[in-house]
């Protein structure tokens, strides 16, 4: 029996319900089942568990709040949508075990009181789909999901989809535009305003017409990890990883190395470790220049490649462990191109229902754009400045943090790259790079999803 990394993402899948029974499938339920709800949320306070989806969160002080909240219904969503460039591990863990994802949703369901759960995935995540839905099936005719419906839901490519407050109102049959409050304060299927005082009418089964649902949005692998401490307890739990960051995170790694992959590792092992191991190293003959954390966090320039994977290393480095999906570049790329691809995938996914967000990333796109091919300013500098100064103004969600935090910190790590572009009007380390949107990742080959390079601001596609 798997005890220590490797719990999550085995060597080989848990293809059926007798497999999941043989790793002790059925005993975290149990678990939560004789501790009760607040016992149960209080098995994960005590293990530390933080959000895999990128944030940190500590999932226990989440489960609390939702489960405090007002009103007679509350829902569980798994955000299974995984949509950040260089990640494939929320995909590879359904692959793996669906049944340790479809027991932790039963699990939060019951610790919160839930009416009902979703898992929110995407409509082309075909295998994840197949093999969710068997599990689904399986567990429930054994007896083994609780008392909660939990429902499937296909989603649109988009990366919005993975935004928490978007993906609740996919999941209520509408476009993955955020909407403006938080899913513990304006739940699924929410009758009540989110601003203002709009009369509404009550929901059926509902005592007051503003009742919020209270919602608790949780990634994959976030809940993948559930039945497992509950089962084996949080002190189990806290062997691995640090104080702050315990267990054990499930990593991609894709771009300029020999062998890209997805491996689970303890929490607190160096990034160089990862990269060196698992990931074969640097391609021959070259040497990194920088990694980053897909695009929703400042870049890891050379000075920090040996940086301990936790939340507290890396934010205390002024970045993010994100969704621990690592997108590395060697010597051969071109900067400012990255700093393109980057900031055109943002402004194309962006929604544009707060206007500095899509007019922004737009225009530092065309910029950027402008000064790769050989024709940007010192103008384009000084605009490309002034709106990461305002990209940010009236977000609705993270996006736009994360088009500032990912092109300012590009323009502050390697200003002579621009400098050169600016002065000699070309580009001199010329070399096509496509956002790495990843489609597939098996047995060291990644594909990346080539059609994004296509996608236009308004979500249609140039044609091929
Ligand atoms: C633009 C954008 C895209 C996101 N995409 C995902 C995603 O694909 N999967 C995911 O779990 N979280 C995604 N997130 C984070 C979620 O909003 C949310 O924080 C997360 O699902 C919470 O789960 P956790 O507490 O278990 O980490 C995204 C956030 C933003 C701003
Ligand atoms: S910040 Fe950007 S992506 Fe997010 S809701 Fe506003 S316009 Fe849409």
């Amino acid at each position: 029996m798997t005890t220590g990394p490797g719990f999550l993402l085995p060597d080989r899948p848990v293809a059926s319900l007798d497999d999941w029974l043989a790793l002790g499938g059925g005993d975290g339920l149990n678990a939560a089942k004789r501790l009760g709800q607040e016992g149960t949320i209080d098995e994960l306070r005590a293990s530390g568990l933080r959000g895999r989806g990128g944030g940190g969160f500590p999932t226990g002080a989440k489960w609390a709040g939702v489960a405090a909240g007002r009103g007679t219904h509350r829902y569980v969503v798994c955000n299974a949508a995984e949509g950040e460039p260089g990640t494939f591990k929320d995909r590879s863990l359904m692959r793996a075990n669906p049944y340790q994802l479809v027991e932790g949703v039963a699990i939060a369901a019951f610790a919160i009181g839930a009416t009902e759960a979703f898992i929110g995935l995407k409509a082309s995540f075909s295998e994840e789909t197949d093999r969710l839905q068997r599990a689904m099936v399986e567990l429930a005719a054994a007896g083994l999901v609780g008392d909660v419906p939990i429902r499937l839901v296909p989603g649109p490519e988009e990366y919005l989809l993975g935004e928490e407050k978007a993906l609740l109102e996919v999941i209520e049959g509408k476009d993955p535009l955020p909407r403006l409050l938080p899913p513990y304060l304006h739940g699924l299927f929410s009758t009540a305003p989110q601003m203002g005082w709009i009369p509404a009418a009550a929901e059926p089964g509902h005592t007051e017409p503003h009742e919020s649902n209270p919602t608790l949005v949780n990634n994959a692998e976030t809940l993948s990890n559930v039945p497992w401490i509950l089962a084996r307890g949080p002190e189990w739990f806290r062997t691995m990883g640090t104080p702050s960051s315990p267990g054990t995170v499930v990593a991609t790694v894709v771009g300029d190395v020999v062998r890209p992959v997805v491996a689970e590792v303890e929490m607190g092992t160096r990034l160089s470790a990862l990269l060196n191991g698992p990931a074969g190293g640097p391609l021959p003959g070259r040497t990194w220049k920088a990694i980053f954390s897909g695009v929703a966090n400042p870049v890891v320039d050379p000075s920090r490649f040996n940086l301990p994977m936790t939340y507290e290393d890396f934010s205390a480095h002024g970045t993010g462990l994100g969704a621990a999906g690592f997108i590395v570049y060697d010597d051969s790329a071109c900067m400012v191109n990255v700093a393109r691809i980057f900031s055109r995938f943002l402004a194309v996914e962006s929604c544009g229902q707060c206007p500095p967000c899509k007019l922004g990333s737009g225009e530092i796109t065309d910029r950027l754009e402008r000064i790769e091919g050989g024709t940007g300013t010192d103008d384009d500098i000084g605009a490309i400045g002034s709106w990461l100064g305002k990209v940010t103004d009236g977000a609705r969600c993270y996006l736009a943090t994360e088009e500032r935090d990912v092109v300012s910190s590009i323009l502050r790590c390697y200003p002579e790259e621009f400098a050169e572009h600016l002065e000699t009007g070309r580009c001199p380390r010329p070399r096509d790079l496509l956002v790495p949107k990843v489609v597939e990742l098996s047995d060291g080959r990644v594909t990346y999803d080539e059609s994004q390079a296509r996608k236009r601001p308004d979500w249609t596609y140039a044609p091929a």
